[in-house]
Order: C-alpha cells, then sequence, then structure tokens
C-alpha cells in the first residue's frame, strides 16, 4: 500500500478515511479522485490540504480516459472505491444517477484496474488491491427475530440506490473470479460521525433541533438501523486493507441496534443536557411523525464474526459517547454547516424531500 487511489475521499467517510490513513501510515501517497457532487466537500480535508503525502485530482469515476491517466501517473497500487451516489431517498425520487455512478462508475474504475494491472502488468500482482466500500442494505430488511446477515447471506437489495450497490458488489466479484483482480469487498452498515452531510437522519436531527425546526421521523420510527461510528468504519477498512484475504468481503457493523425513534430522542435529551438555557426545551417535543420512505427496510442487523474472528477488529465507540460526540462537532463547526445549508442544491433537497411528507 504505497500509491492509495481513494475515490469519493471528499465525501463523509471518504474524508475520513483520508484522515485515518495519513495518520496511521507514514510512508503512503494519497491522490483523492472526486467530482464534488453536491455531497462532496474539500473543507473536509483543509487540514490535510498542504500534506505532500495528500493530493486532489477532480474528475468523475465515469470518464475513463481520466481514470486510466490517474492510475499510470500515480502508479496506484490500491484503490479504495468509496465513490458514489448515497441517499436512499434522493435514490427513490431520481435513480437515474445511482445507476450511472455506483453501477457505471465502478464498472469503470473496474476495466482502468484491468487494464493498468492486469494487462500491462506494470506492478507485481501480489502488491495491488481494489477495495470495495459496501453496504448492508443488498441484503434487504429483516424480519423481527431473524438472524443477522452473514457474508454467506443472499442479497436482496429493496431501494434503487440498495440495487446499484449490489449490482456494483457483483461486478467487483466477477471481475475477481473471472479476471483474477485481487479485491476485497467490505458491507457496512449506517455510519455516524464528523462531516456526514446534512441530508442523513442523525445530523438532519441535530441541526433541526438545534434550530427548533421538526424533527421527522419517518412512519411509526421503530426501523432499527445498526450503527457505526465512522472512525470503527475506517479503522476496518484499513485492517482489511493490510490484512484481509483477497477475494474475500467482510461484514462491519456497529453492535448497536436501537429504534429510529430512540436516536432522535436521544439527540434531543443530549442537547436538553448541554444546552439547558435553550428555549426549544424539551426537544422532544419537536419530534414530528411524517410519512414513510416509500419501500422502507425494517431492520438491519450484521454478523460481524468474520472480521472480529480473523482481523480482531471490533468497534471501539459505544454509541452513547459517539452521538455525544458527534452533536458537539456539529454544534463547534458552524461555518461547515453554514457552508452547505446556504447552498440553493441543498435547500432544493429539503423541501423537495420533506415539504410534502
Ligand atoms: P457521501 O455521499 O458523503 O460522499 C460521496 C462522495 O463521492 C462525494 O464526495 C461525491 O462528490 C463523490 N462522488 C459521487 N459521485 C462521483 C463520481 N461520479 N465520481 C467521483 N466522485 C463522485 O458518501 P458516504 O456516506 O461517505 O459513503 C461512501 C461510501 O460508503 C459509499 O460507497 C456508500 O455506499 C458506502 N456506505 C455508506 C454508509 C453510510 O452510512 N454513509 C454505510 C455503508 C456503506
Ligand atoms: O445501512 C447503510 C446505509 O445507511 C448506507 O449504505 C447509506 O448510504 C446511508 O445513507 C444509510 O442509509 P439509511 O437510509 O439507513 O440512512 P438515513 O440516514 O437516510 O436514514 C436512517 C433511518 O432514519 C432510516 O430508517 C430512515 C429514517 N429517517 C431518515 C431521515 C433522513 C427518518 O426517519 N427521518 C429522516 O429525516
Amino acid at each position: 500500500m504505497k500509491n492509495v487511489l481513494v475515490t469519493g475521499g471528499a465525501g463523509f467517510i471518504g474524508s475520513n478515511f483520508i484522515h485515518h490513513l495519513l495518520r496511521a501510515e507514514r510512508d503512503v501517497s494519497v491522490v483523492n479522485l472526486d467530482a464534488l457532487t453536491y455531497a462532496g466537500n474539500p473543507d473536509n480535508l483543509q487540514d490535510v490540504a498542504d500534506d505532500p503525502r495528500y493530493s486532489f485530482a477532480q474528475g468523475n469515476i465515469c470518464d475513463a480516459e481520466f481514470v486510466e491517466g490517474l492510475l499510470r501517473e500515480r502508479q496506484v497500487d490500491t484503490i479504495v472505491h468509496f465513490a458514489a451516489e448515497t441517499h436512499v431517498d434522493r435514490s427513490i425520487l431520481g435513480p437515474r444517477q445511482f445507476i450511472e455512478t455506483n453501477v457505471i462508475g465502478t464498472f469503470t474504475l473496474l476495466e482502468a484496474a484491468r487494464k493498468f494491472w492486469l494487462q500491462e502488468k506494470t506492478l507485481p500482482l501480489e502488491s495491488v488491491r481494489f477495495h470495495h466500500v459496501s453496504t448492508d442494505e443488498v441484503f434487504g430488511s429483516l424480519a423481527p427475530g431473524e438472524p443477522a446477515w452473514t457474508e454467506e447471506t443472499p442479497y436482496a437489495p429493496n431501494s434503487p440506490y440498495a440495487a446499484s450497490k449490489a449490482s456494483s458488489d457483483h461486478l467487483v466479484r466477477a471481475y475477481g473470479h473471472t479476471y483474477k483482480l485481487p479485491y476485497t469487498i467490505t458491507n457496512c452498515s449506517n455510519n455516524y460521525g464528523p462531516y456526514q452531510f446534512p441530508e442523513k437522519l442523525i445530523p438532519v436531527i441535530i441541526l433541526n433541533a438545534m434550530e427548533g425546526k421538526p424533527l421527522p421521523v419517518y412512519g411509526d420510527g421503530q426501523q432499527i438501523r445498526d450503527w457505526l461510528h465512522v472512525e470503527d468504519h475506517c479503522e476496518a477498512i484499513h485492517l482489511v486493507l493490510k490484512r484481509g484475504a483477497p477475494g474475500s468481503t467482510y461484514n462491519i457493523g456497529g453492535e448497536n441496534q436501537p429504534a429510529n425513534l430512540t436516536i432522535v430522542e436521544t439527540i434531543c435529551d443530549i442537547l436538553d443536557e448541554i444546552h439547558p438555557e435553550s428555549p426549544h426545551k424539551p426537544h422532544r417535543n419537536l419530534i414530528q411523525f411524517v410519512t414513510d420512505r416509500p419501500g422502507h427496510d425494517r431492520r438491519y442487523d450484521m454478523d460481524t464474526h468474520k472480521i472480529s474472528t480473523e482481523l480482531g477488529w471490533r468497534p471501539r465507540h459505544s454509541l452513547t459517547q459517539g452521538l455525544l460526540d458527534t452533536v458537539q462537532w456539529y454544534l463547534s463547526h458552524p461555518e461547515w454547516v453554514t457552508a452547505i445549508r446556504q447552498k440553493h442544491e441543498y435547500q432544493g433537497w429539503m423541501e423537495a424531500n420533506y415539504k410534502s411528507r
């Protein structure tokens, strides 16, 4: 792992991963390929912009010529592929971009890696790795009492987002099987933490609650997600890159399965506690049950036995402390928040998603 290409590094998890990698590895060179869509934010990496080990290349993963040029120019031996359209609600309102980026974009990267690593044989095969970052949503939805998903659970994606991620996982696996491309895949549960774009549940709730706005809970709020702190996810990916067996997939999860409503109430209680003078106290009064997400998955739960027994990984953050730290992060980064919320695109999305709910 000398010359690493991170795709989607200006997004939430990608930027946390670049921070993690630069902290953990001294002799590494990282190029961040990101199209800077609405979700990409160069501010997330402001503090490493001058690090000589880091560089930024603005471009689209669907642009074959650009991607191939980058692999050659930087002699890339490791690809860590985060770039994607990631919001389930956006995939319901407009699925096409999810097919473009998540399916065609992943295919384009795979083709570039096949040419550069397997056909031109520029680097020793044992030194290269294509790591694909995927999601637990490819497995569908669990009924109450059903066992957690393992790496062997058949795929049953329900949303256009989940189907596009499942397609990309299948392509990665097929390139490994057919062309012997050395790959690993991780399927991870819901992340939270610093730099998460404020369209996802936790930052939406924190920011609305701070301003005394309604807190939108879809349906009955009893849907269950498996919450993982983003730093735990980054550590797991790093470990898989170093010690994971090529051709393997690993589940990653947070060992936390609260209902959405519990997450929302916990954030309200944290704000009551750290802002006792707030005019919006008790923040729980702001909760509003709104129209459910179409096809809403009911329950996610990841069996992380494989990564814990093979690689010794376990999440280090408790949800209680992780949520408190996350609330404090958003409170202490008002410029970051304001810069996003001032954008026309963001305001348009919030209106499109919430106004008629
Ligand atoms: P994000 O939406 O915060 O960021 C996505 C990044 O990809 C942005 O910087 C964006 O500019 C970039 N991007 C989008 N389209 C691109 C394109 N065509 N070319 C180049 N760059 C492009 O996403 P995230 O939440 O950080 O998720 C990162 C990855 O992790 C995704 O693959 C997602 O499916 C996966 N994942 C996310 C979660 C989660 O809870 N957020 C959980 C499991 C897996
Ligand atoms: O499970 C992993 C996935 O987690 C990732 O692959 C996705 O990229 C990521 O977006 C996330 O998907 P979810 O749909 O689970 O995350 P979101 O934060 O959008 O929603 C979490 C839960 O909260 C879900 O059950 C829907 C609900 N929700 C969401 C929003 C935005 C609400 O009740 N109100 C809201 O306003």
